[in-house]
């Protein structure tokens, strides 16, 4: 997709692509976040999920590994990513499809999903489309589906506050920061919204969100 103001790539700049999955892999910890994320989201027999900005598919992969029961979808607006997300899957062997697409706008009908997975995509999406994609996850969740989204959050701790006044100079990354998310979601029709965890890491404090929508 053509760069525009509003679309932040994997590492920002589109060159830096390759060096995205060492990164999270040494340096931001992400196996153990993300495998947090998958159990919370208590993905069951037959439910359908998508990975929303499932960037190279790691998230994604690992939620089919871990559910293979699962029909697992993932969702990126770069092409480049998902070109690296199918390489990685057609070197495992396992069967996910991944599609281009924004995700304020999202491909599906209503109700196509029982779980919406979400791993540091919101802080790359402006305030007014953060809210987008929250109305768009809810609309594609069946009633009784949840959200779990894993990005950055409110400070919890001495070192995650010293690194907030330099993060939320980014406008997309503000909204994060001062705690909105969980406010934003139940605005956007979720109940039961929850932070069930938080981990410090080297860029700040990142939260795991729960919301649902009512069955
Ligand atoms: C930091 S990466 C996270 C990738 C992956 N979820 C992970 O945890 O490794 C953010 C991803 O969000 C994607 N992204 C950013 N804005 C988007 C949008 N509006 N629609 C769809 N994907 C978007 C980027 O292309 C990138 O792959």
């Amino acid at each position: 997709m053509a760069k525009s103001d509003t679309y932040i790539f994997a590492l920002k700049y589109d060159g830096l692509t390759p060096l995205y999955d060492p990164l999270l892999r040494w340096v931001m910890g992400e196996e153990k976040f993300k495998r947090r994320l998958i159990d919370q989201a208590q993905i069951r027999l037959g439910h359908r999920v998508l990975d929303l900005g499932c960037g190279t598919g790691t998230l994604t992969i690992r939620i089919k590994q871990m559910h293979p029961e699962a029909d697992v979808v993932g969702l990126d607006g770069d092409t480049g990513v998902l070109a690296i997300a199918r390489a990685k899957t057609a070197s495992i062997g396992v069967s996910i499809g991944f599609v281009q697409g924004l995700a304020f706008q999202l491909p599906y009908p209503d109700a196509a999903f029982d779980r919406v997975l979400s791993s540091l995509v919101f802080h790359h999406l402006t305030t007014d489309n953060k809210i987008k994609t929250l109305r768009e996850c809810f609309r594609v969740l069946k009633p009784g589906g949840e959200l779990h989204i894993a990005d950055f959050g409110k400070p919890f701790n001495t070192y995650t506050n010293l690194l907030a006044p330099v993060m939320e100079k980014a406008e997309e990354v503000s909204a994060n920061i001062q705690g909105l998310l969980p406010q934003m979601m139940l605005e956007s029709g979720f109940t039961q919204v929850a932070e069930p965890a938080h981990y410090t890491t080297i860029f700040g404090g990142l939260s795991l969100y729960r919301a649902r929508k009512l069955g």
